[in-house]
């Protein structure tokens, strides 16, 4: 690849190179990443890289690449319901909407045909890795698995484990926890085995983990069995809801009153790891999130939800301040959109909204820094910050740091092509004038870098899935706009 690249630094950086040049391998690894590199001088350096021969592909003014986008927090069943249920809160909206549709799924047509169209969209919107839970059905649940190895998207599926009647009139709950946990096991090996024909060039990409779906969804024989597994399987991860809405804290109190708080649930248990993905952390007290620390378990934030669903605004930058790892989730269908942009939009506005409401929201007694360089708490999030927690945040929260969420030798191209230009090939609307004069009058690089930036800027905050030409998984070309030209066009 030769064009421009954006790559998230750090939690407060990110690099903007408008002349790259990346090589990847035939297992879609990058091995080796050189910036500043003009057209001109390319080939010299694909012949120093023993690669004189490669097929390169150029990208074109408007557009640069992005780490693919991680969605640590996403109900491939709830696709449907999206965009509906806003007026209830969290337990009701479980009851109406949420238990009923997820029932659907023992259907397993309707199962394969929706988990086609979901993870076409969610790889099209630029969801390179997902984390997603599926519904209580082991036989769906397979197929959701095998719908996603198949489009070669890089996730991690699990099957919801409910052996916890909340309610009398409940009927979407399992009713043999030893069925749910042989289930479980069954469907580790298949995903696993999914991954076993070494021909496959989706090779890997997809891997089980285990998901207790909340508190209160799962008897306590239930956690104490999976965590029993989670510590025997290194590999495993574990996905869970956690202090999402008060009315649920307060259930999971009375639930477990042995406990000291939500968290130590799961911690008693065996579920608060290094591997664990806490998706929420709305509300929790301040022993809860040294606890989250101590284990170096990450948070999936999910402000589209949290807002949809009445839940509460996250106090992310405690989290960030704290060091805890932090990713971001669409959370459909508390969420409204299964792409990214949305989240990452949202994600902003939530920030700013805590920053200006901090007297009433700042819980933790946090005051603003004198500094914002220095810290989190109480700010708005900037474009570095939000473009981390939306590659390698969600990377670090998928223990997956050492192999996604940003560009560097040894890692895999998971990569979004981002266009900025319109359907005629301008770059039209998204141009202010002192950008698109300088960019066609003279080729400063600072101008170009200063471009780039306010490119990336307002592909955060106005793009949307148009903006979004190609989509690499482990260096193949799965899905985005060009995607399904070039498809059109072969058949
Ligand atoms: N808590 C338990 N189940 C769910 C779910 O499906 N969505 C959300 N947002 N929270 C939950
Ligand atoms: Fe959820």
């Amino acid at each position: 690849f030769h064009g421009a690249v954006i790559n998230p630094m750090s939690l407060k950086t990110y690099s903007v190179s408008p002349h790259s040049a990346l090589g990847i391998d035939a297992a879609g690894h990058i091995c080796w990443f050189e910036e500043d590199v003009e057209r001109h001088a390319l080939h010299a350096i694909m012949a120093q890289k023993g690669c004189p021969n490669a097929t390169v592909v150029h990208l074109k003014d408007g557009q640069f690449i992005i780490p693919g986008f991680i969605d640590t927090h996403i109900h491939a069943p709830q696709v449907p319901d999206m965009g509906t249920g806003g007026q209830y809160v969290l337990l009701d909206w479980l009851k109406k909407i949420v238990f009923p549709s997820e029932s659907k799924y023992e259907d397993t047509d309707f199962a394969k045909k929706t988990y086609n169209s979901v993870i076409r969209r969610t790889i099209d919107c630029g969801t390179t890795t997902a984390c997603y839970f599926g519904s209580l059905h082991f036989e769906a649940t397979k197929i959701l698995a095998k719908v996603v190895h198949d489009h070669g998207q890089r996730a991690f599926v699990g099957k919801c484990n409910m052996d916890r009647k909340d309610d009398p009139e409940q009927t979407y709950f399992e009713d043999s926890t030893e069925d749910s946990l042989n289930e479980t096991k069954e469907l580790i090996s298949y995903i696993r085995g999914l991954s076993k024909h070494s021909h496959d060039k989706h090779n890997g990409l997809v891997q089980p983990i285990l998901t207790p779906r909340f508190a209160l969804s799962c008897t306590k024989k239930m956690l104490r069995a999976l965590g029993d597994i989670a510590e025997k399987d290194e590999d495993l991860r574990i996905q869970t809801h956690l202090a999402e809405n008060t009315g649920e804290v307060d259930k999971v109190a009375e639930v477990y009153p042995e406990r000291d708080s939500y968290t130590d649930v799961y911690d008693h248990f065996g579920l608060l790891t290094k591997k664990t993905i806490l998706a929420h952390a709305v509300h929790l007290k301040k022993d809860e999130i040294d606890l989250i620390k101590k284990r170096d378990a990450g948070i999936s934030h999910c402000p589209s939800s949290n807002f949809n669903l009445n839940s509460g605004i996250a106090p992310v930058g405690v989290y960030l301040d704290k060091g805890i790892k932090v990713g971001l989730g669409t959370d459909v269908s508390g969420g409204y959109h299964l792409s990214m942009l949305g989240v990452i939009q949202n994600a902003n506005i939530g920030a700013k909204v805590y920053a200006m409401q901090a007297p009433t929201y700042d819980r933790y007694s946090l005051k603003a820094a004198h500094n914002p360089e220095n810290s989190f708490s109480n700010q708005p999030l900037s474009i570095a910050t939000l473009l981390y927690l939306a590659t390698m945040g969600g990377a670090e929260v998928c223990d997956l740091a050492h192999q996604i969420g940003s560009f560097a030798v040894r890692k895999s191209f998971d990569a979004l092509v981002v266009d900025v230009r319109d359907e005629a090939g301008n770059i039209g609307i998204w141009a202010r004038v002192e950008d698109y004069s300088s960019h066609h009058s003279h080729h400063d690089l600072k101008k170009k870098k200063e471009m780039l930036e306010v490119w990336l800027e307002k592909f955060f905050l106005c793009g949307d899935d148009r903006n979004i030409s190609r989509v690499y998984v482990q260096g193949q070309f799965v899905g985005g706009r060009e995607f399904h030209h070039h498809h059109r066009s072969v058949q």
